[in-house]
């Protein structure tokens, strides 16, 4: 009876995990909410998502992906993440998979981009197409030691005196 009633248990909790991982999104998947999700896990907003890391990702989702005039220089200049509510505005979907895996400039790491699936580039699309264009261009970059008047997150790497002895 006891032997029975645990039996039942596990098989009502492996159903409950089956059907959460059923809701989780397939990787032929090309919906806005895949494009959701793969925008957070894929740190889109860390940069393109002003102050969304000094708020743990504490920013409203009307706010996402509007580009940051925070400069990020380093040997290539400076250069301010993008707004990509305006860049997907201006791109029809077959343009976006045109252009989505080129190389572009640090600390974008393009190659993420470049490594993921026409399903997960499309579902992107569409999720940054729904949230609809939102805010100003982010400023332009800037060639190597020419000033800017904007905040910038220096990348420099640097060894520690004390690391060093
Ligand atoms: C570490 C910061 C950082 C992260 C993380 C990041 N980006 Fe970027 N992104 C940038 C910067 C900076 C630029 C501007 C690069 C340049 O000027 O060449 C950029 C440019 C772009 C562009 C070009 C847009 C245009 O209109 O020129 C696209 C598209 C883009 N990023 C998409 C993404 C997506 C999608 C993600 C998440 C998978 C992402 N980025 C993650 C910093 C980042």
């Amino acid at each position: 009876m006891r032997i029975t009633a645990l039996a039942i248990a596990a098989a009502c909790a492996a159903i409950a995990a089956g059907s959460t991982f059923a809701a989780d999104p397939a990787p032929d998947d090309r919906s806005a909410a895949r494009g959701k999700y793969l925008a957070q896990v894929g740190a889109c907003n860390d940069c393109h998502t002003a102050n969304y890391i000094e708020t743990n990702g504490n920013v409203p989702e009307g706010d996402w992906l509007t580009g940051s005039a925070m400069g990020w220089q380093g040997a290539w200049g400076t250069t301010y993440p993008a707004n990509l509510r305006l860049t997907m505005a201006r791109l029809t979907e077959a343009q976006w998979m045109a252009q989505a895996r080129s190389p572009r400039r640090p600390p974008m790491p393009w190659f993420n981009l470049r490594d993921m699936s026409d399903n997960d580039l499309r579902a992107m699309y569409r999720f940054i197409r729904e949230l609809g264009p939102k805010g100003q261009r982010a400023p332009a970059a800037a060639a190597p030691g020419v000033a800017v008047d904007t905040p910038v997150i220096v990348f420099e790497p640097k060894m520690e005196t004390a690391a060093r002895n």
